[in-house]
């Protein structure tokens, strides 16, 4: 009998083995599919699927096909067109397997055609004009042959010291959670397999926004409840989303590297969150194990990584240094390396990798004939979303909008910068296809010789900070100064704005300030630039600042200083278009704040939904033994949530559809808001939610809803929200997600400061 069964499976393996060399599995099924072709896989070549490396015009192409053909590589990044990539797939497909590469980029905002940086995108509080740029972002980065973008990013950021506050969608975890969910499905349009969608890898996982200090790369600290309550949803609703990659952060993790995290990668996002996606180190991370003091050498280093399940490592060559020697010495198991092949090679089949090698890349033939071309681009998507993103922080004396027949000045380093424009991360944008403000002026104007431009002043007059700026691009610098002294600038921007009827100053930092590495400990605008607002001020002209910047900047002077203040962040291809839409009245602001604009550094963080505490500052009443600083205002310079229009909304008759909520039923919050102003325009209604008392202390509220309204002029809506039990759950102290019965105060404003207050009970 038992011979019998051992001959029996003797017999079924053969007949296996005869089977899958000459039959292999199907590709419909994917499974089988992918498990026979690690089958077939030497230890080399399925190391080699786990590099994934960057394309520097440095690099001999040759070395890197012959590399490829050998099996040695499995994906690319920053090679970004068709005729680059080509030659590559066509060296994966003289590889002993076949096995095709993929085409990797930073496509944060845009690809060919930039859109407003993210955190101005968020600033829009409009899903469908961000989707729409993510979905063209997509279009365009797939007709140039790119498989994956390491986008969305998704950390909040509360500290606008970091300087890759501008890559992230603001302080706020629905807004963030939101606006991840829209990303995600707009990059991997009707499946990351079709041949206009690129797949989307989040990062970077996880908490990078919440470095100590706002310094780059550095330590996060936090307890579980805030990270599960304010840190990680937005990362989950991106995967929730079906984001098909992951990309690990750089920091630390209460003491634990994000890359070496077995917690972070196996327990919360395999175990708990059911991610099956493909998880990729950042830049060099697995070899910054030894930096972080975490791994003694380069053969640790590897070791963690791979068994915290980081399937690629990008760009530092320990995986095929060490993992050979880790399974020989049986530190490491074969099924570490498999999971992680098996990982890439799923990825590559979700993105249609293996139905067709060159489904992103065509056939040369087809190739655009100019791939830089003007045609590519999508300018009037850009323009539109660009206008949604602008906010209009002052406008005092409606000296916004602009009139066509007036003389403007327009002054300041940042108004003809078309790098600038783009703000960083512009992935494939050119800058000589940027409208810069003083184009986008221009074009609106039939009388051109009623604008007139002057420098006025530097981008900085720090040689520190320039140097610092320009030290990746000494050929051509991205920050060049005007070699004429400071006081000569200024004078003659000065007499331009007397020869002027209004003065319009484009200023703030250069793209690179706010940035990765960027870090600063001082938010103000550059000092030489604020030499020359005072100096603007003092003619006495209406005087409209024109904020460009990647953060948060401390304008408090500035606010008293300007008639007007308009923020753009950094608006991407059109943004001289878009802002000249706004400043001229042809299309009425509604941006809304996605992060707190604090008074000072000193105050930082400022981001609204803080915990409440036993001593609270009153407006109003003496700070003595509240909790506020005593030598400054309390409270931010511009709240979250906050943002004006040339038009003016009410909010009146908030109700709520009952006084007490069932945990199976639903509540209707609405309330009437009306357009009380002369123009048509948009506003952003938004709704929080405070848990008065819970088993732990709550924030003083949080968003919970909004929407965006259009409303003619006098015309007015009701506005209706509907909550249940799940928009009132939280993380508690044991971690468990549930809501809690008691009083919740429901909260309606246009922003997070000015707002009604209704109550309600959840039974
Ligand atoms: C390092 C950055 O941290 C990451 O966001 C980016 O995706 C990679 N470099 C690749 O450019």
């Amino acid at each position: 009998m038992k011979k019998l069964c051992l001959l029996g499976l003797f017999v079924s393996l053969a007949s296996h083995q005869v089977l899958a060399a000459t039959t292999p599995p199907p590709l419909e099924n994917k499974d089988a599919f992918i498990s026979n072709l690690i089958g077939q896989m030497t230890l080399e070549e399925k190391i080699g699927q786990l590099r994934l490396i960057s394309i520097g015009p440095e690099m001999p192409r040759e070395l890197i096909r012959k590399e490829i053909a050998a099996g040695n590589i499995g994906g690319t990044f920053n090679s970004i067109t068709r005729p680059e990539n080509r030659p590559m797939q066509d060296a994966a497909m003289r590889s002993r397997l076949k096995i095709p590469m993929f085409f990797a980029y930073d496509v944060i905002h845009g690809h060919r055609t930039i859109f407003p940086i993210p955190l101005a995108l968020a600033s829009s509080w409009d899903m469908d004009a961000i989707g729409l740029s993510g979905r063209i972002a997509a279009k365009e980065a797939a007709a140039d042959s790119l498989d994956i973008t390491f986008a969305p990013m998704v950390d909040i950021s509360r500290d606008p010291r970091w300087g890759r506050t501008s890559e992230g969608f603001g302080e706020d975890t629905y807004l963030v959670s939101r606006i991840a969910g829209v990303m995600v499905k707009a990059f991997q349009g009707s499946g990351a397999n079709a041949a206009d969608s690129i797949m989307a890898s989040v990062k970077h996982f996880a908490l990078y926004g919440a470095v100590e200090g706002g310094r780059d790369y550095n330590v996060v600290d936090m307890s579980p409840v805030k990270m599960y309550q304010d840190y990680l949803p937005p990362y989950r609703a991106a995967i929730d989303a079906g984001a098909g990659g992951v990309m690990v952060a750089l920091n630390s993790i209460n003491g634990v590297p994000a890359t070496a995290n077995t917690w972070l990668m196996n327990d919360l996002l395999r175990k708990e969150w059911g991610f099956k996606g493909l998880a990729v180190s950042d830049h060099g991370a697995i070899f910054e194990l030894i930096k972080h003091g975490v791994a003694a050498d380069g053969r640790e280093a590897a070791k963690l990584a791979i068994k915290a399940g980081i399937h690629m490592s990008m760009n530092d060559t320990l995986y095929g240094k060490e993992l050979p020697g880790l399974l020989k010495s049986g530190d490491i198991q074969q099924s570490d390396i498999d999971n992680a092949v098996r990982a890439v090679l799923d990825a590559k089949y979700d993105m249609g990798l293996f139905k067709d090698p060159y489904l992103r890349i065509g056939k040369a033939e087809d190739d655009p004939v100019d791939t830089y071309a003007d045609s590519r681009l999508h300018r009037a998507e850009a323009r539109d979303v660009a206008r949604r993103s602008l906010v209009l922080l002052k406008n005092q004396n409606d000296t916004l909008p602009l009139k066509k027949g007036a003389k403007i000045a327009l002054v300041g380093p940042l108004a003809k910068a078309p790098i600038d424009m783009m703000g960083s991360w512009a992935a494939a944008g050119k800058p000589a296809q940027s409208v810069t403000l003083f184009d986008g002026m221009n074009n609106a104007l039939s009388d051109k010789s009623t604008l007139i431009y002057a420098r006025g002043a530097n981008i900085t007059s720090d040689k520190k900070v320039l140097d610092y700026l320009n030290f990746l691009n000494f050929d051509a610098p991205e920050v060049v100064d005007d070699p004429r002294p400071a006081n000569v600038l200024i004078d003659e921007a000065v007499k331009a704005a007397k020869d002027a009827d209004v003065v319009v100053a484009a200023v703030g930092e250069s793209r690179g300030m706010s940035h990765e590495s960027s870090s600063r400990t001082d938010l103000n605008i550059p000092e030489n630039q604020r030499e020359l607002i005072r100096a603007l001020k003092a003619t006495g002209k209406p005087l409209v600042l024109v904020l460009m910047n990647g953060r948060p900047l401390t304008i408090l002077e500035e606010k008293e200083q300007a008639d007007a203040i308009l923020e753009t962040w950094f608006s991407g291809t059109e943004g001289g278009n878009a802002i000249a839409d706004v400043l001229f009245g042809d299309y009425n602001p509604s941006g809304k704040l996605p992060i707190t604009i604090p008074r000072s550094v000193g105050q930082i963080p400022t981001y609204y939904n803080h915990l409440t505490i036993g001593r609270p500052f009153t407006p109003g009443k003496p700070g003595n033994y509240t909790s506020q600083y005593f030598d400054d205002t309390t409270g931010p310079l511009y709240p979250f949530g906050y943002g004006l229009s040339y038009t003016q909304f009410s909010l009146s008759d908030m109700a709520l559809s009952s006084t007490t909520l069932n945990k199976t039923g639903k509540l209707d919050a609405s309330v009437t808001v009306k357009n009380t102003g002369k123009r048509d325009g948009e506003t952003v209604v938004q709704l929080y939610i405070q848990d008065v008392a819970g088993s732990m202390i709550r924030p003083i509220k949080e968003l919970k809803n909004f929407q965006k309204v259009m409303l003619k002029a006098g015309e007015q809506k009701v506005v209706h929200f509907s909550i249940s039990e799940d928009d009132l759950k939280f993380y508690n102290t044991q971690l468990k997600y549930a809501a809690e019965p008691g009083k919740f105060n429901v909260q309606i404003g246009l922003d997070s400061e000015d707002v009604t207050q209704q109550s309600f009970e959840l039974l």
